[in-house]
């Protein structure tokens, strides 16, 4: 089916509307140039199913596994790392290497586990040697992002790193200077919080270094969590 056949689905001021049925469903978002219609998934298995065959940038080509999410489908936290890397891509799973661990240990030290949260990336295909997605590539992907925090319909969003708040948010400023503050996105409350991976390269503990701050920023997100759940 031709891109231009898969928008006149959505053109629902169409004289012969297609009914949902009649639509080629698997092929619908894959090409960049037709946008994710928000709420046009019923479930996160439609979504994955999306992604899994999605072509909407060139990072299809080279992944093993399209990298969708894990963790609790109705979590009070979600948190949106960059991409995925090497493990991920080979696994399907976010967050499973070196940096995956080390956030795991930083949601444990504030009694936060696996059933409190929902980890996904702006992109969710392996960007080559782990660069920094494209804005273009986490442009592509950004309704399926979107449609994620729809449906698991978070109270707080992490965003770990730059390019998390970026790519979410647009906001453009470096994370040293507004992690740990709170921001309002689309009426949903955000931390940006430094990238586990930026941790593994800065090893102090000392008061004021990154892993500092990170435990200050934790301690913050569990606060405010349990002030939201009073
Ligand atoms: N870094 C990320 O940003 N995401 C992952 O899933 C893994 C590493």
């Amino acid at each position: 089916m031709s891109s231009e056949e898969q928008i006149s689905l959505f053109n629902l001021s169409s004289p012969d509307p297609i009914s949902a049925q009649a639509m080629d469903f698997d092929q619908i978002p894959t090409s960049a140039k037709v946008p994710i219609t928000p709420g046009v998934y019923k479930t996160m298995d439609e979504l994955a199913s999306h992604c899994k065959s999605c072509q909407r940038c060139d990072l299809g080509a080279s992944r093993i596994n399209a990298v969708v999410g894990r963790g609790n489908l109705h979590a009070e936290i979600m948190i949106v790392g960059e991409g995925p890397g090497q493990n991920e891509d080979e696994t399907g799973l976010p967050f499973v290497g070196k940096a995956g661990q080390l956030l795991e240990k930083i949601l444990a030290s504030v009694n936060l586990t696996e059933q409190d949260t929902y980890i996904c990336n702006v992109v969710k295909c392996r960007p080559p040697g782990n660069r920094v997605p494209t804005p273009d590539e986490s442009e592509a992907c950004k309704g399926y992002l979107m449609e994620q925090i729809r449906m698991v319909d978070p109270k707080i969003i992490l965003l770990t790193g730059a390019t998390a708040v970026k790519g979410l948010t647009g906001d453009k400023r470096g994370i040293t200077k507004i992690r740990g503050q709170w921001m309002e996105w689309n009426d949903r409350l955000c931390m940006p919080i430094f990238h586990p991976a930026y941790l593994l390269r800065n090893a102090s503990r000392e008061k004021g270094s990154p892993k500092w701050l990170m435990w200050q920023d934790i301690q913050a997100v569990r606060t405010k969590l349990d002030e939201i759940r009073r």
